[in-house]
């Protein structure tokens, strides 16, 4: 698994973490999220007794009890009681991870604690903003992350694996978004211009109108995405660059998007997508999420038969196109960054 480690990576959405103690996986290593007092912990879930997972623990007064034989864990991960046993050894010790809330997920570091730094959160902030009406949903996968974020790094699927679902017409495929590169990730802009906007779940419009779209890709697999629709002539009169969103007519949207390596095969993806309250309603909002959770499907089972084939192939190679270049930008930041944790250890 060649991902990066020095990297905040999303566990589940913030409200839908139970307040009891929470099973996942990130880059093939058990994890157990859990609150104490309020304040979230993450352990790896392996209790140092017979390894048994503290998922199926229980919290016990900001405490965390493994439900085999009784190990007591403090929230730094260490064992405080051993029922039947006065003495404590030192090695009685789990492992830790930085974790935080942020954005309505929670995110855990996999690298060195040390250079855990929140900094490094993509920023998904439309989803704290009060303005936006927000949803939200996940799948699992099986097949590598890295092949999800491949996908989400080239639209241009969208005209055909999406062709009737999401209604996209041609337009993904033959228009070319401008790729820009950041420090951690890629970013994509996109005009099209003078067209009727008209997909099966949205507002269609039979008049020619102007729609951007900026999303960008953050290490390890964060997707944000903005679009709004503006009168013709707006993509001309802003040189294709970015638009004043107060100017646009109507979907004014926003999508927040993580892809976390389970394992080697396996990955969740979370998605969520908004609305400003100016443009739409619960009910649109309802309408859209189950829309995209639909089309969202149909990547999957794209996915998981390329990993199928992929897994039949030797040694895969693949034959890039112009519309790659947001993913061979994405995979060799992932790469410089991994080798860069590597030599730096
Ligand atoms: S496995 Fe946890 S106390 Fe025995
Ligand atoms: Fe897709």
């Amino acid at each position: 698994m060649n991902y990066v480690r020095n990297a905040w990576y999303v566990v589940s959405w913030a409200d839908s973490l139970a307040e009891a103690p929470t099973a996942t996986m990130v880059l093939g290593e058990p994890i157990v999220v859990w609150r104490s007092g309020g304040e979230l912990v993450a352990f790896e879930d392996r209790c140092v007794h017979r390894l048994a997972p503290l998922s199926r623990g229980r919290c016990e007064d900001g405490k965390l009890r493994c439900m085999y034989h009784g190990f007591l864990y403090e929230p730094r991960g260490t064992v405080v009681q051993i029922p039947g046993q006065q003495n404590i050894p030192a090695i009685a010790k789990v492992r830790t991870y930085p974790v935080t809330s942020k954005h309505g997920w929670i995110w855990v570091w996999m690298g060195d604690p040390a250079l855990a730094d929140e900094k490094l959160i993509p920023p998904a902030d439309g989803f704290d903003d009060p303005a936006w009406i927000r949803g939200e949903s996940q799948m699992d996968y099986d097949a590598e992350a890295r092949l999800v974020n491949e996908n989400l790094l080239d639209f241009s699927h969208i005209s055909f694996v999406h062709a009737e679902s999401l209604g996209a017409g041609m337009d993904y495929a033959e228009t070319v978004p401008d790729v820009i590169a950041m420090p951690r990730g890629v970013r994509f802009e996109r005009w099209t211009a003078g067209k009727p906007f008209s997909r099966t779940s949205f507002k269609a419009t039979t008049d020619p109108v102007d729609v951007w779209q900026a999303y960008e890709y953050h290490v390890p697999g964060i997707l944000l995405s903005r679009r709004a629709v503006f009168p013709p002539g707006t993509a001309a009169e802003f040189k294709l660059k970015c638009p004043d969103y107060s100017r646009a007519i109507s979907e004014v949207t926003f999508s927040a998007q993580a892809v976390t390596p389970t394992s080697e095969f396996g990955a969740r993806y979370f998605f969520g997508w908004a609305i400003h309250r100016d443009h739409g309603d619960e009910a649109r909002r309802d309408r859209t999420l189950a829309a995209l959770e639909r089309a969202f499907l149909e990547d999957k089972v794209m996915i998981e038969a390329q990993q199928r084939i992929l897994n039949l192939t030797p040694s895969p190679s693949v034959m890039p196109t112009v519309h790659d270049r947001g993913v061979v930008l994405f995979n060799k930041i992932v790469e410089e960054l991994r080798n860069q944790e590597l030599t730096e250890k």
